[in-house]
């Protein structure tokens, strides 16, 4: 395990993953009924953006440091409040210092009755992330394999919420874990909502990946897609998705408002694109 998101913390795709994520938490508190978020790859919660690592790639610059300072319509400023407030908690001072990770967003949004459990094997991370949350009775953080998780942890006892499987594609075989993953997940909790993370890098794995989803015999799936520039030759990490089964009703409309909004801030060229497209179930109007 090699992976550090230190790296990578606040970049275009930590932007549209977590806007993602704080509207479907948004969404579950319109009810009074408690919730369960369940994050199987939390990473170490809350981010330097001064460490070496975030320095040495800048990756947030182009991501939070370009949202922050960009002129949005009102709409999605309203729908990426949220977002936005739990970031701005976790910068006190005002001026961008540090960025939230999944997991500190999620908390951030949670009512005193709704719960998270965020899973991390990294052992210094998952170190990292237990002191982030030590004492909160709000937040169990475990040391364990987030694939484990998916089918040990489900159905959470709330049986309302949503599943981040956010892995890091740093072994081959990322994907297939991911289409297996969700199906066995999704036989034990049929009714969860789910989000899966995945880079657009590899397009041919990506064609795959699709493909195999649109087999796997789920009935909802809306993959959102998100590429900040043309697709490099040499397939660079040009963009990010984010497949999601069983959103919310109001779940792609408000990303039709949020992602053309998100695409003028962080896109870097004239190719720059973001789609929405049913991969199993209801189909986006021509
Ligand atoms: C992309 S990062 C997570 C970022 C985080 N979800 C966020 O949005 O802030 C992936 C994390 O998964 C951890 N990891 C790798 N393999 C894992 C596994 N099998 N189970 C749980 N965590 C794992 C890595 O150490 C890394 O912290």
């Amino acid at each position: 395990m090699n992976y550090r998101h230190a790296y990578h913390a606040g970049n275009f795709a930590d932007v549209v993953k977590h806007v993602a994520l704080s509207r479907l938490v948004e969404y579950l508190k319109l009810k009074d009924k408690a919730f369960r978020v369940i994050d199987t790859h939390a990473g170490i919660g809350l981010y330097d953006l001064s460490s070496e690592e975030a320095q040495k790639t800048g990756e947030w610059r182009g991501g939070i440091g370009r949202l922050l300072r960009a002129d949005l319509s009102a709409e999605a400023r309203e729908l990426l409040a949220p977002y936005l407030g739990a970031v701005m908690a976790a910068n006190p001072a005002g001026a961008i210092e540090s960025y939230p990770g999944s997991p500190l967003i999620v908390r951030h949004l949670l009512r005193p009755q709704d719960r998270l459990s965020a899973i991390e094997l990294h052992p210094q991370d998952f170190g990292r992330l237990r002191g982030l949350f030590a004492g909160d009775f709000q937040v169990r953080t475990m040391e364990l394999d987030g694939w484990l998780a998916l089918g040990a942890h489900l159905p959470p006892k709330e049986k309302r919420g949503f599943v981040l499987v956010d892995p890091p594609f740093e072994q081959a075989g990322e994907f297939d874990r991911l289409v297996d993953g969700l199906a066995r997940a999704h036989r034990r909790w049929p009714g969860g909502i789910y989000a899966l993370w995945y880079p657009v890098k590899n397009r041919a794995a990506v064609a795959e990946f699709r493909a195999a989803l649109r087999q796997v015999g789920i009935p909802k799936i809306l993959d959102v897609v998100f590429e900040v520039r043309a697709a490099s030759a040499e397939g660079l990490f040009d963009g990010t998705g984010l497949v999601v089964v069983n959103p919310p009703f109001v779940f792609e409309s408000e990303m039709r408002v949020i992602l053309p909004e998100l695409m003028k801030a962080l896109g870097e060229d004239a190719k720059a694109r973001w789609s929405l497209e049913w991969l199993a179930g209801e189909h986006t109007p021509a």
